[in-house]
């Protein structure tokens, strides 16, 4: 691997390889693995989890962590090839990353979609800014996809089904509402993850409008074609919950209203009802529930499923610290 921008440029051997020596963290929590190296972490956005387990990961495994926010501790970032920068910007990304190649082993990147142009925001112009320029290995921190939220994911579910083979399983991606339309990410990956490890993927959302992007709907068809799973979109509640063995839930906007939500509100508001509650859970094949988190409560899911045992959400946060020391070791191992 040079970069680990998405789960997708990685092979399964490559997968299956960072989930083992995950698990393997997890066992044993200090290592010198990053020893004298160091990692920049680029946040345009907040975070909770994702800066805390980076920075602590690279500390257990004998690294040193370097938190940036542009725009706020450090200067403005331009991303346009050629422009002339009479804006806010006050540097280039092809000094800022060259730069931070001088300095550090790896560079970490959070940039989420800026919300206005769904045909820029899909060119995810600022992590392949940093990857085209950098000459360190680049990590994706959650731009339009999140592939550490993928690796958690994955090896929280291995963990609770017991076997790293999780063919067969019926996995259920349902949309929830949210007052606010939210960006596509993190189902867009788990769509991605789900059908790469060979599960039998319902996409649950409330009308046609509510499917992802082709790039991503695209990867999920190639991946079951692969991995003997099977995709299939359902705007259903019952019918998706029942027999289901895992319940991932997100809330997204719908593309089409992509910078023009007022008319995509009315359709949300009408599907409060998407939450995962006690009934739809009960009627499942005792399955698992989880989420990226952050999630509000009592809008997303009830309080009675976040504190069931069937709800692995915290186990999966956990899992960020040690798929992404995983991630952290293999990159500078290849270099
Ligand atoms: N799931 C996730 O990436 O959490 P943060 O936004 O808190 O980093």
């Amino acid at each position: 691997m040079n970069h680990f921008l998405n789960t997708q440029d990685c092979t399964r051997a490559e997968l299956d390889a960072l989930l083992a020596h995950a698990a393997e963290l997890k066992r044993s929590k200090f290592g010198d693995q990053l020893k004298g190296k160091s990692i920049a972490l680029v946040f345009f956005n907040p975070s909770l989890r994702t800066r805390t387990s980076f920075e602590l990961g690279a500390q257990q495994l004998g690294g040193t962590a370097i938190v940036l926010a542009p725009g706020k501790d450090a200067w403005p970032i331009e991303f346009e090839v050629g422009s002339v920068m009479d804006g806010e910007a006050e540097e280039h990304i092809a000094e800022v990353a060259r730069v931070l190649s001088r300095y550090v082993d790896l560079i970490g990147v959070r940039a989420f979609p800026k919300f206005v142009d769904w045909q820029v925001d899909r060119e995810d112009r600022v992590l392949k800014g940093f990857a085209k320029y950098s000459t360190v290995p680049v990590i994706n921190l959650e731009t339009i996809t999140h592939p550490c939220q993928e690796l958690a994911h994955a090896l929280a579910l291995q963990e609770h089904f017991g076997t790293s083979d999780l063919r067969g399983k019926k996995y259920v991606l349902t949309w929830t509402y949210h007052p606010k339309p939210l960006n596509t990410v993190v189902a867009n990956s788990a769509l991605t993850i789900a059908t790469r490890l060979g599960l039998d993927v319902t996409l649950l959302c409330p009308t046609p409008d509510y499917v992802l992007d082709e790039r991503y709907m695209g990867w999920a068809a190639q991946n079951v074609a692969e991995s003997g799973g099977s995709l299939r979109i359902s705007h259903d509640i019952e019918d998706a919950y029942r027999g289901a063995d895992v319940v991932y839930a997100k809330s997204w906007g719908a593309l089409p209203y992509f910078g023009n939500w007022a008319p995509e509100k009315p359709i949300r508001d009408a599907h409060r009802h998407f939450i995962v509650d006690e009934a739809k859970m009960a009627l499942t094949n005792n399955a698992v529930f989880s989420h990226c988190l952050p999630l509000r409560r009592n809008i997303k899911a009830t309080d009675g499923v976040m504190d069931s045992p069937a709800c692995i959400a915290i186990e999966e946060a956990e899992n960020r610290l040690h798929v992404q020391k995983a991630i952290m070791a293999a990159l500078v191992r290849g270099r």
